[in-house]
């Protein structure tokens, strides 16, 4: 066998054939599945007709033939990977294959496979090769038409791309249906299901008045739990025409929501498949969370419609072209639908936490990648949210008009074609006759950028002075780097904490005047370009605080001069929503690595009063949203503060930690209890900003509340669990109850599984509150669960809520002992046998084990060489564990 191969960027050469239609048969069976595939080829360059390679794996090849006649053994060659045409002949011509496959044996979930006894298929990003012979890579576009069969009991429903053309009955008990999809694509975004679902049906005009029918396709018992879905698609379909002009373009589109499923959703043309925990809900078995989440989700994969679909990506490497955009598309519907400054807190933490690690450890990435061993181990936080933080550089650049322009040239230019991410680049600029200078760099350069920004006021003359330098630290393979064109959104704050207005500044020695009609400007946006640079403001008659990179205008570490007492005043007043919170977060951060240090010195942990002070103001200023007061009084994150320490100390952060918010819960307790009163869910519950605000503050006050030791606590939170009519009070205070051992937390689990055990989604929460439990030695009850009934490996959703849920805690993760490590480094190896993608996923958290201390160290270094030394080891796990030793 061969072993694992790197795929280079610079070496994407053009196709030698083009397909132009493909004609798909599908004979669906318990025993096996045939694929009767008819495409017809044709060559890129007349005359130019070099052998045919065609991608696939895991097929039975039964026939294949050439324009009629079949072919004889000497004509072609197969290996586990390929089929090659060795002299195909000049001209177009029609190929034709006959392959047998085992959908029922399928446990990677990738190509067609079987879920709770219905088939579907998973083809992004090389999935399609598992089903039939082809050219797998999205820069070979063609029409399709499929025809399905099946046994018509057991699969009733036959649904593919495109529209219905025709359906009947056929002997045996079987029926057929024939799908034809008017609009060329690429085989990733094929899809076929057939199984026993229904569907819940509405109807969409479009802004040109064309109706569009609507259905969501679930397990009959799952139909009333489709409506939030349906919700949320109908609203994303007005938005997308509303904001960014673009009109749906068939006359049905059709989501799926399946049990079984890698990864969140699939937006296959007009035939969505959803992994069905971003579907179904309903306020007894959903979080405000999951609601949030279907409603991005729903839209994410709709706005592809366009953004990928539409207009593809010409190789794997371009992912982000169609990521980046369309999560940013996400971002923003669902700020429009909620509230924008809690949508982009929510959005930066997870850039943060996730992205900056990722970007700050083996596996770093550009937002473009250079190579790849496996395709998907690049669908990562970098690709996906770094992606779009890119994208939204280029809207804080040109402004919202702008920005439109850019992406309306980039859908006239591109419109059917499969492109790059230049293309959009292009589309930007030339829509808007603007030098973009080095900015490019955000695609191909890894690795985060650090800007210091120094600050000083001259009273003599009335001058303010900015001066920024940035560095981008080394990656794996780009040991220098350049400086970045960083785009940094600011304003001027006076005494009184009001905006200053802006007119000019000098940069470079040159003025720059700021301009937008006769409206006073409040906040501008400074370009820096180069390694170092300096602003400079005049007509100052005091000296301001700056609030710097508002609404986190690009996605870079930031370190100001800025004081102590700057930042509580930026926390009370800045008229920028995120900043006020990034205010609050640069001061926890520092209090609490200054604890840290303290609690490795063996000396007394203490609260400093003015944080004390500062997050109760901000806890009883009632005219600030409740859902923003939740997020700015919760602290930073564990995995946070270690990200900033030499050597991650998670012991030493989580003690911190816990008594920050246990300090915080003795000192306001009475105003924890207060939230809790005063923001009760009345007994219907809403899906709307104010309710899940209300629901925000009233489950953040009970958290902290249930770290004290204190009867009349115990017995308040036990009675928010007992009382909750919505799963989101619910499960917050089951959450919270379970933060410390004991009969209690033992009880309300065991109530919690018993109301719940019908319900898997619900029951995958449960999971994930046990596994991801900082009480002490908790790898043990870990690992019980997995011979609970309700576990399941081959689930991805129940892997991610058990083992995942697990490694996100780093106390019993990283638990001195290497139990923790032991127990994950046993499963990726069962895993890696089921299902590659999801054994692979699990292994990065192994990913930064040079974080931390020698003996972890090497307890985690142990486990990823017994990974790699595995026999038979997935390129998937290889690629990661392999590139974590390096
Ligand atoms: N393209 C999907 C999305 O982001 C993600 C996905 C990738 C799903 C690969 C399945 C497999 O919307
Ligand atoms: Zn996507």
């Amino acid at each position: 066998m061969e072993g694992p191969k790197e795929i280079f960027l610079k070496d994407y050469k053009l196709p030698d054939y083009y397909f132009d239609t493909v004609d798909l048969k599908f004979t669906l069976g318990e025993e096996k599945t045939i694929v009767f595939a008819k495409i017809n080829v044709v060559p890129r360059v007349n005359g130019v007709t070099p052998p045919l390679a065609l991608d696939g794996i895991d097929l039975k090849l039964i026939s294949v033939k050439i324009n009629g006649n079949e072919l004889k053994e000497g004509d072609y060659d197969v290996d586990a990977r390929h089929l090659i045409l060795k002299a195909p002949p000049s001209g177009s011509f029609t190929l034709e294959t006959v392959t047998e496959i085992s959908p029922q044996h399928n446990t990677s979930l990738e190509g067609l496979y079987k879920s709770s006894g219905n088939f579907c298929t998973q083809c992004e990003a090389e999935g399609f090769r598992k089903i039939t012979y082809f050219q797998d890579r999205p820069d070979i576009m063609a029409k399709y038409t499929v025809r399905i069969e099946a046994d018509k009991s057991l699969y009733p429903v036959l649904l593919s791309n495109g529209n219905l053309i025709d359906q009947g009955d056929l002997e045996g008990g079987k029926h057929f249906a024939v799908w034809e999809d008017p609009f060329k694509k690429p085989c990733y975004l094929f899809a076929l299901v057939a199984g026993e679902l229904e569907s819940r049906d509405d109807t969409f005009i479009t802004c040109s008045g064309r109706k569009v029918d609507l259905r969501i396709w679930t397990p009959p018992q799952d139909l009333p739990k489709t409506k939030h879905a349906m919700y949320s698609l109908k609203a994303a379909m007005k938005w997308d025409e509303d904001v960014f002009g673009l009109e749906y373009d068939l006359d049905l589109f059709n989501i799926v929501a399946v049990p079984d499923f890698n990864m969140g959703a699939m937006e296959n043309k007009s035939l969505n498949i959803f992994n069905s925990k971003l579907v179904l809900a309903s306020p007894e078995t959903a979080s405000d969370a999951d609601y949030a989440a279907i409603l991005g989700v729903i839209g994410h994969e709709y706005f592809h419609n366009w953004t990928g679909n539409r207009v593809t990506c010409r190789d794997w490497f371009q992912l982000s072209l169609k990521e980046g955009l369309t999560v940013f598309r996400d971002q923003e519907f669902s700020s429009d639908l909620g509230s924008r400054t809690v949508k982009r807190i929510g959005d930066v933490s997870k850039l943060r936490i996730y992205q900056f690690s990722q970007d700050a450890g083996p596996m770093a990435h550009p937002v473009r990648p250079h190579s790849y061993i496996k395709m998907d181990n690049f669908y990562t936080v970098t690709v996906y949210e770094k992606g779009a933080e890119v994208v939204r550089m280029y809207k804080t650049l040109l402004g919202s008009e702008g920005f439109r322009k850019g992406t309306d040239l980039y859908f006239k230019r591109h419109d059917g074609q499969a492109v790059t991410c230049e293309d959009f680049f292009a589309a930007m600029r030339d829509a808007n006759n603007v030098d973009f200078a080095n900015f490019l760099l955000w695609y191909s350069q890894a690795g985060t950028p650090i800007v210091k920004v120094t600050s000083s006021y001259n009273a003599e003359a009335r001058t303010f002075s900015l001066k920024f330098s940035q560095t981008v630290p080394p990656t794996p393979g780009q040991p220098t780097k350049e400086p970045m064109f960083i785009p940094v959104a600011m304003g001027l704050l006076d005494s009184s904490g009001k905006d200053m207005p802006l007119s000019s500044f000098y940069q470079d020695g040159k003025l720059v005047s700021i301009t937008s009609g006769a409206q006073p400007v409040y906040t501008t946006v400074l370009r820096v370009t180069k390694a170092e640079e300096e602003f400079v403001f005049h007509d100052l008659d005091e000296k301001p605080i700056p609030s710097l990179l508002r609404g986190y205008s690009a996605p870079i570490r930031l370190h100001s001069d800025l004081t102590e007492n700057d930042l509580f005043f930026l926390l009370a007043h800045d008229s920028d929503g995120f900043n006020r919170w990034e205010a609050g977060q640069i001061l926890a951060r520092k209090l609490m690595l200054n604890q840290v240090v303290n609690f490795q010195k063996d000396e007394k942990l203490v609260l400093d009063p003015q944080f004390v002070h500062g997050i109760k103001c901000i806890l009883l200023d009632s005219s600030l949203d409740k859902e923003f007061i939740a997020k700015a009084i919760t602290l930073p994150g564990e995995g946070e503060i270690m990200d900033m320490m030499e050597v991650a100390d998670p012991d030493a952060v989580h003690a911190v930690r816990s008594f920050i918010r246990k300090q915080l819960a003795l000192e306001l307790k009475q105003e924890f209890i207060n939230k809790v009163k005063e923001n009760r869910s009345s007994e219907s519950y809403e899906f709307d900003h104010v309710n899940m605000a209300r629901r925000a503050l009233k489950n953040t006050a009970l958290g902290y509340l249930a770290s004290l030791e204190d009867e009349e606590i115990s017995e308040l939170v036990l009675n928010e669990y007992k009382s909750a009519t919505n799963m989101t009070d619910q499960f917050s205070a089951l959450a919270a109850i379970a933060q410390k051992p004991g009969n209690a937390r033992e009880e309300a689990l065991a109530d919690f599984y018993e109301k719940w055990q019908h319900d898997y989604l619900v029951v995958n929460k449960w999971f994930s509150l046990q596994s991801a439990s900082d009480i002490p030695g908790n790898v043990e009850n870990v690992k019980k669960l997995l011979n609970h009934p309700a576990f399941d490996l081959r689930n991805p959703n129940k892997v991610y809520s058990l083992i995942g849920g697990f490694c996100a805690s780093p106390v019993n993760f990283h638990a001195k002992d290497g139990s923790g490590y032991k127990f994950l480094g046993d499963l990726v190896v069962q895993l890696d046998k089921l299902n590659p993608q999801v054994a692979s996923r699990m292994v990065s958290a192994f990913s930064r084990w040079k974080r931390y201390d020698d003996t972890r160290q090497n307890l985690a270094k142990a486990q990823l060489e017994m990974i790699v030394c595995c026999n038979g080891l997935s390129e998937n796990v290889f690629e990661i564990a392999s590139k974590s030793l390096a």
